[in-house]
């Protein structure tokens, strides 16, 4: 398609030389190649680099087409500094021991994980491929320019809203970004995990949000964060409609330059072929009724200094090498925890976009949203309790945090809220 734009505009440019002396033909062409045209060809070459060819195309019932690549045509590879890299198809430590025959995998005795992927029920993608969501069109059309599409809106680097001790208060607002959440701070880190209930909250405008997710940060909340997030979204931006979706997300320069959700740059090194980034997850939990829970699981391979991500109890998906990152590449000095939406305060009232269940953490089980086993992993590669937990939200009567401990959940807690409500105008 990208090719018969350009015929179409040569044979009008070649009309235009009839016309024309050389000098007002250049003046023409540009004239008649609208910026909608030339928006379209950068469209078309934009997805031509994202879009890998694939070796078998599975088609979901939620619309999306999922493209099983070969692993090492991945996009990751489109980076210069990976030319010569050669894939790591498993990490030298994992935190659980699941490489360690000896060991008995401590999550085994939790029922095993029903959540699957949508796209799961029309095919599988073989060994030696990775499933990819094929992005199309009208998703990069979405977004405010081809070279925003799959990043966090420039805004999101006023996020220092997620550093509560020092944030601005000023600052705190501005950027219409809310969270709830869980954190700790002050240690070297080398991983987090957490169990988080999933569910599909409302959102109000198209170019809102509503996550969950776990954060792995290093460095300030200026212009030098690095940051890798797991867990899942509805974003209608992103994806085109309203369906809750697993994705990742990485930035070395707090969300300005570098880094992009699931596999929409290169970076990420995927080596599952059942679990695809940005993909539907379902079923999802109904207010007093199923609920269902997901696993993440990102920790430092200290050997390679390679990050990974673990999905459920047995999907290792892949890596974030380590080059990616400056604070990071040595460890994290902060983990939350938590929800995030985007208030974007249509008509200047809040947003009635909803924090997980939509619901307040009184609520409690069956009925509000919940990360429950929260851990992280120490510099002996050990998955531990975390200590001196604190909590932040921006206005706990939109969106609020309720933290807990018990022999069963561990370190837990609820989040979440409606958004709009009487105390939250
Ligand atoms: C954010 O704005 C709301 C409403 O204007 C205000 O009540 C709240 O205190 C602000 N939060 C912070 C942390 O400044
Ligand atoms: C998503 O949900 C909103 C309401 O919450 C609705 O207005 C919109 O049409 C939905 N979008 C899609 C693509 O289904």
């Amino acid at each position: 398609m990208g090719d018969a734009y350009v015929s179409r505009s040569m044979s009008r440019c070649r009309l235009a030389m009839v016309l024309f002396v050389l000098g007002f033909m250049v003046l023409t062409c540009a004239a008649r190649n609208p910026p909608a045209t030339r928006q379209k060809l950068q469209v078309h070459k934009h997805l031509k680099r994202l879009n890998k060819k694939p070796v078998k195309t599975i088609q979901s019932p939620d619309g999306d087409i999922i493209d099983c690549v070969h692993i090492s045509h991945q996009p990751a590879f489109d980076h210069p500094f990976l030319k010569d890299h050669k894939i790591q198809m498993r990490p030298d430590y994992h935190p659980e021991g699941l490489y360690d025959d000896n060991k008995v995998n401590t999550e085994s005795k939790v029922k095993e994980n029903t959540i699957k992927q949508l796209w799961h029920v029309n095919g599988m993608c073989d060994e030696g491929t990775i499933p990819i969501r094929r992005t199309k069109e009208d998703d990069v059309l979405r977004a405010s320019s081809v070279k925003r599409y799959g990043k966090k809106k420039h805004t999101s680097m006023a996020m220092p809203n997620n550093i509560p001790k020092t944030a601005d208060p000023d600052l705190v607002n501005q950027s219409g970004h809310q969270h709830a959440i869980a954190y700790v701070e002050g240690d070297k880190f080398y991983g987090a995990k957490a169990t988080m209930n999933v569910w599909e909250p409302k959102i109000q405008q198209a170019n809102e949000f509503s996550l969950s997710q776990i954060w792995i940060l290093g460095g300030s909340f200026g212009e030098d964060l690095n940051s890798i997030e797991a867990g899942w979204q509805v974003s209608p931006d992103l994806y085109g409609d309203n369906n809750t979706r697993l994705f990742t997300y990485w930035t070395s320069d707090a969300y300005q330059a570098t880094g992009c959700y699931n596999l929409l740059c290169s970076g990420f090194i995927q080596i599952n072929n059942n679990i695809a980034m940005g993909a539907s997850i379902s079923p999802v939990s109904g207010y007093r009724n199923s609920q269902y829970d997901i696993s993440i699981l990102v920790w430092k391979d200290q050997k390679e200094g390679n990050w990974w991500m673990q999905f459920g109890n047995g999907y290792v998906l892949g890596y974030w090498p380590s080059f990616l990152f400056s604070y990071l590449a040595d460890s994290a000095s902060m983990i939350e925890w938590g929800g995030e939406v985007v208030n974007s305060e249509p008509d200047g009232q809040h947003t009635s976009t909803q924090m997980g269940s939509g619901r307040f953490p009184e609520e409690g089980f069956g009925k509000a949203s919940y990360f429950r086993n929260i851990q992280v992993v120490d510099k002996e590669n050990n998955l531990k309790a975390p200590k001196d937990i604190g909590t932040f939200t921006e206005q706990s009567n939109c969106y609020d945090v309720q933290t807990g401990s018990n022999s069963d959940w561990g370190h837990y807690f609820y989040y979440g809220g409606p958004g709009k409500n009487p105390n939250c105008p």
